[in-house]
């Protein structure tokens, strides 16, 4: 989790033993009177992976991409306080102007996937891959699920950062400037964006950052278009093709809707394949009766069986498929960063350093000019 600046008086004193055991009301109670004293100048933005007990709180909701979107517009607020993941409270700091404050309630809230690649091992890739193909012409692309340095080693080098929304419409920009990509760190994101672009696995090869020219040899990357960093989401790894062969059999006539970090053999699979928001729309746009098995975190697919009890919706998979990180975001963490604010002692302010924050900008403003 690379990036963040926290001073240890920020992340002092701990919120608990005054906010656990704290019932569930009062706390809910406590949240609301902060939210109506600070009005406007607080902004609460929610992913859609987080539990309802926190998400019932958020003044907006989105994938990643919406929420960076609505991070650059709202610059008139004072705080934002980000309901989700590490990487997306850095992604809003460096969407806004200095003088708003970014928090987010748990330090703990990572992202196992943007732990797989860091600054230090891109940069070797980089220099190992100038030694076999231009690198003048390969263009990086991070998901955003990365780190803020990593953002602005490809605003650095001409590149870019994308979303699971706009992946495609990103490769498109950057094969239309080079001709080649490395893409980081999810490999399936970028495997299954670029074949369903035509360009053939053989040309995709995977690089294992542990391994010397990523386990490739030279001719292997003098005949790649996309080299597929080896990194994945472990929650999205638990989908399997037989999950959705067992639904098919249950429920004929059933649409199998998955996210785009899911392995290739599950996304081959499936029907429909896209970010949490597309799944969201789809299923809330699908005509009642219908039926449905989805493959994303478990709190967002249940979410939307209760929001939609005229239609028949299941998890895909029969594993406990939940993001841990996400779910450390709960009531008295919540509870514990407002009081603090309005106490006029903010604590977990995320802060990206300035130079950092510049080129992670460039690469940021790049995604959201393709889309
Ligand atoms: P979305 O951008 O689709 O919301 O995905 C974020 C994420 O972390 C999925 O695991
Ligand atoms: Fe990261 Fe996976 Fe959690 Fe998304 S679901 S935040 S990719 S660990």
């Amino acid at each position: 989790m690379g990036g963040a600046v926290a001073s240890p008086e920020q992340t002092l004193p701990l919120p608990f033993p005054p906010y656990r055991g704290v019932p569930a009301a009062e706390l809910e109670q406590r949240i609301r009177a902060i939210k109506d004293e600070l009005g406007d100048q607080l902004l609460i933005l929610g992913h859609h992976y987080q539990q309802d007990e926190v998400i019932q709180f958020a003044d907006l909701r989105g994938d990643s991409y919406k929420l960076s979107q609505l991070a650059a517009q709202h610059q008139n607020c004072r705080t934002i306080v980000f309901c989700g993941v590490h990487f997306m409270a850095e992604t809003a700091d460096v969407l806004t102007r200095p003088e708003v404050d970014v928090i987010l309630p748990d330090m703990g809230a990572g992202c196992s996937m943007a732990d797989m690649a860091d600054l230090d091992s891109v940069e070797a890739a980089w220099t190992d891959l100038g030694e076999h193909i231009d690198t003048a012409d390969l263009m990086p692309v991070t998901y955003i699920n990365s780190t803020a340095d990593l953002k602005a080693f490809c605003g650095r080098h001409g590149g870019i950062v994308c979303t699971s929304s706009n992946a495609r419409a990103v490769l498109d920009w950057s094969f239309a400037q080079r001709r080649r990509v490395l893409f980081f760190p999810d490999q399936h994101l970028g495997r299954n964006t670029a074949r369903a672009m035509g360009i053939p696995l053989n040309e995709m090869p995977v690089w294992d950052p542990r391994e010397p020219l990523g386990g490739n040899t030279p001719q292997a990357l003098r005949a790649s278009r996309v080299l597929l960093w080896k990194g994945h989401c472990s929650v999205h790894q638990m989908f399997r093709p037989e999950h959705v062969t067992q639904f098919r059999q249950r429920f004929p006539g059933i649409t199998v809707l998955v996210h785009p970090e899911c392995t290739m053999s599950v996304v081959d699979a499936a029907d429909l394949v896209g970010s949490t928001e597309f799944i969201l729309k789809t299923v809330e746009d699908a005509p009642a009766g219908s039926t449905w098995a989805v493959g994303t975190e478990l709190h967002l697919v249940n979410r939307l069986a209760a929001e939609n009890p005229d239609k028949s919706i299941h998890f895909l998979s029969p594993m406990v498929c939940m993001c841990a990180t996400m779910y450390r975001i709960d009531l008295p963490h919540l509870a514990w960063t407002l009081e603090n604010l309005a106490q006029g002692t903010p604590v977990n302010i995320i802060k990206v350093p300035d130079e950092t924050a510049h080129w992670a900008r460039v690469a940021l403003r790049r995604m959201l000019e393709v889309k």
